[in-house]
């Protein structure tokens, strides 16, 4: 049977660990502080603005919610980004996404300043990634770095396989394991012969947005499976990209829906706000 990979374990340790930071920031005088923006009251955007602040709250920095209508304007909300990047008080902003379809998403995300961006979604920090140089790392794959690294996988030399190219998931995922030198590939809904890729893999991320999509015709035995997806199924469960089931029967390890990749993604927006007040210290 596979190892689970525990993201539950793993996240509540780098928070604990973010929490001394924070405690010792503030002797030195450094408060750290998030600006949420939610626009619209999407139910699913609530639980999700809602879990960030109680991890603020727990780790000890401040979080500033600003809550606007549905149908508030482009330029309302340019407005209040302008005045966050101005606010020194402020250290990262984050724009719970979707927004309404009358918002233009992309030219909200490039308002945001780069320093501030702790989703790491602004394309100064995207490109950072990607040459290598300093910079925000969207938090869900930067999580799956650390979920491999804290359970003692290498990525080192190894086959990565990562099945979807979003911008937030895929895409960063594939910079993050090239940047540890693993082999990598990208698929997508246009890959020929899947999962005869897949099975090339010693490190499978999926990331297609469908449920149960993975079965045991894509991993090999010894593959290590990290499954991205969240879904509710048929029976009311949640349920991830991978029929879990069937590929622990393979694989060497796998990370579960829920308490897997999910717990870890807040994790890392955490850290991302801590390594923002730290940059304060050092300029
Ligand atoms: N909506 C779903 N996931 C995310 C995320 O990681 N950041 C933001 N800002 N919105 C989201």
């Amino acid at each position: 049977m596979a190892l689970l990979i525990d993201g539950k374990k793993i996240s509540s340790e780098i928070k604990e660990e973010l929490k001394t930071e924070v405690g010792r920031l503030k002797e030195e005088g450094i408060s750290v502080c998030l600006a949420v923006i939610q626009v619209g009251d999407d139910p699913a955007s609530t639980v999700y603005v809602g879990n960030k602040k109680k991890a603020c709250a727990y780790i000890g920095i401040e979080s500033r919610s600003y809550r606007l209508p549905e149908e508030v304007s482009q330029e309302e909300l340019l407005g209040l980004i302008g005045d966050l990047n101005r606010d020194d008080s402020v250290d990262g902003i984050l724009v719970q996404l979707p927004v309404p379809a009358h918002l233009n998403e992309k030219e909200i995300i490039r308002a945001i300043a780069p320093g501030k961006d702790v989703d790491g979604f602004h394309p100064e920090n995207v490109g950072a990634l990607s040459i290598g140089e300093e910079g925000f790392v969207s938090c869900t794959p930067a999580g799956i770095i650390q979920l491999l690294k804290r359970s003692g996988i290498t990525i080192e030399g190894k086959e990565c396989v990562v099945v979807g190219r979003s911008n937030i998931v895929g895409k960063p995922m594939a910079m993050l394991l090239l940047k540890e030198n693993g082999t990598v590939t990208v698929c997508h809904s246009r890959t020929r012969n899947l999962s005869q890729v897949c099975r090339r893999a010693d490190i499978l991320v999926a990331a297609v947005g469908k449920p149960r999509f993975f079965d045991d015709s894509y991993v090999k035995e010894g593959t290590v499976v990290i499954d991205v997806g969240i879904h509710r199924g048929e029976d009311g469960k949640l349920c991830g990209d991978v029929d879990t089931e069937k590929v622990s029967r393979i694989v060497s390890a796998i990370t579960p829906v829920p308490g897997g990749v999910g717990p870890m993604t807040i994790a890392m927006l955490m850290n991302n706000c801590v390594e923002a007040a730290r940059r304060k210290r050092s300029s």
